[in-house]
């Protein structure tokens, strides 16, 4: 079957049918894939059944693996690449990151080279009596440059946000290592897409910490004011989840967050794992 991109009804994201995972992708089915990420944001594949080594290969095929802070913790045993997103517990211990992302945020801006994007593979979903739980939000900073008025872009067009490691809330503390390995970086706020060139906002509560060149008290307010924008209901997509789903996202022109919306006894597992991208522009 030839690859079929459908659009969602929203903002950003394509249902990508026709492609099986698990099998080796020809240059031309994954142009065809690549193309839909660049420009949707967000594709997704259903009905996957694909091994952790699959996953891998996958994900090295848009770039190198990215490790970051929850791997050190909980990976796949042989998967040191894939992070597991999980809220269950096995023989009394966590057996995955439990509250991961569930703030909006773009992966890793706190580093100088973010990641290019994201996978989840989705292996348990939560359900309540037939009630899918546990969705994921995704919101593009893209379309939301694309509505910002003429004067606000010239105000932050060109200029550089600070972005800190310890500015977020996470759901454990990090250790004074990890805060001195992660020193605050700038970025500008409104960023060329690397393969589109597409502009988007790049900024977010808490990991934004100031804007160069603007007072700290307008910084803020302007910091709140568009991350509140970029995550306006016109310009999100939310997935709904199936087990089987291979979901990925780009980091530069969308945002995420992860509902909160289930506890156990409904299990949530998720297989994780992010492409190392490019300084921002
Ligand atoms: C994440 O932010 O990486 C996790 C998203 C999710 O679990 O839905």
């Amino acid at each position: 079957m030839p690859i079929q991109i459908i659009p969602t009804d929203a903002a950003l994201g394509a249902e990508i049918r026709g492609a099986d995972l698990a099998q080796p992708l020809d240059d031309a089915d994954f142009a065809a894939i690549e193309r839909a990420y660049n420009d949707y944001g967000v594709i997704f594949f259903r009905d996957q059944r694909i091994t952790p080594p699959q996953q891998v290969a996958f994900t090295r095929r848009f770039g190198e693996i990215e490790f970051n802070i929850f791997g050190e913790r909980w990976s796949v045993p042989g998967s040191p690449e894939i992070v597991v997103v999980s809220n269950a517990i096995e023989e009394g211990r966590p057996i995955g990151v439990r509250r991961a992302g569930e703030n909006w945020h773009s992966d890793m801006c706190y580093t100088a080279r973010p990641p290019r994007g994201t996978m989840l593979y989705a292996l348990e979903i939560p359900d309540l009596c037939g009630l899918t739980l546990g969705d994921t939000e995704f919101a593009s900073a893209a379309a939301a440059w694309d509505a910002l008025p003429d004067k606000l872009r010239q105000r932050i067009d060109g200029r550089r946000a600070v972005f800190d490691f310890a500015g977020r809330k996470r759901a454990f503390p990090p250790t004074q290592t990890e805060i001195d390995r992660n020193p605050p970086v700038t970025h500008p706020i409104v960023r060329s897409h690397p393969f589109t060139g597409r502009k988007c906002l790049y900024v977010m509560r808490d990991d934004c910490t100031g804007i160069e060149g603007i007072a700290a008290e307008e910084a803020e307010a302007l910091v709140a004011a568009l991350a509140d924008h970029i995550v306006k209901p016109a310009f999100i997509y939310r997935h709904q989840w199936r087990q089987g789903d291979l979901l990925m996202w780009d980091n530069c022109t969308v945002q995420h967050r992860a509902i909160q919306d289930y506890d156990l006894p409904q299990r949530r597992l998720m297989y994780r794992t992010t492409m190392g991208g490019a300084v921002p522009m």
